[in-house]
């Protein structure tokens, strides 16, 4: 209930952002939303995350800090191509599953994106890591 009301009390702010006219009008309003931090996502995690994300795969394909690169999208920006909003539930479920060819939504991106960071057979705690930096990505 406590967290019902939490959520209630944030909507209500966020909504009372837009009409004011604050926030970036670039923003997806899914994006925009104030949205409260994952308990995954602690600064040892990110940290961790990071390594993982900067030195592994993810930065081959995604680009060094996930600005985005031929390969694959950018996952700091207001949209997704894979997600709905980029929650860190879902960003977990895409790790874990990667994107198979016959799923990638940009046709200009050629190689599908391996289950659990492919070669790197990412553990659970790694890609609880890799989850919370790339949701601090989208969520400034
Ligand atoms: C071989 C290239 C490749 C590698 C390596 C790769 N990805 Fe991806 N990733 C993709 C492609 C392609 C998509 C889907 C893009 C599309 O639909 O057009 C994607 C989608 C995603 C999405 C969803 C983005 C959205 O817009 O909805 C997330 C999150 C993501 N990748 C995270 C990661 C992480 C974390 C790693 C490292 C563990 C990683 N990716 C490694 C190619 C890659």
């Amino acid at each position: 209930m406590r967290r019902f009301v939490a959520l209630l009390v944030l909507s209500t702010l966020a909504v009372a952002c837009k009409s004011s006219g604050g926030g970036n009008a670039n923003l997806s309003p899914k994006a925009d939303a104030k949205v409260a931090k994952p308990a995954a996502v602690t600064p040892a995690a990110v940290a961790m995350g990071d390594s993982i994300f900067n030195n592994g795969s993810c930065a081959r394909c995604h680009g060094k800090g996930g600005v985005g690169a031929t390969n694959a999208p950018a996952l700091s920006g207001p949209t997704f191509l894979q997600m709905t909003a980029g929650s860190f539930d879902e960003i977990v479920g895409i790790i874990v599953s990667g994107v198979p060819k016959d799923k990638i939504k940009d046709p200009s991106h050629p190689n599908a994106m391996g289950a659990r960071g492919g070669r790197m057979a990412l553990t659970d705690p790694q890609i609880q890591a890799v989850a919370a930096y790339v949701w601090t990505l989208s969520h400034k």
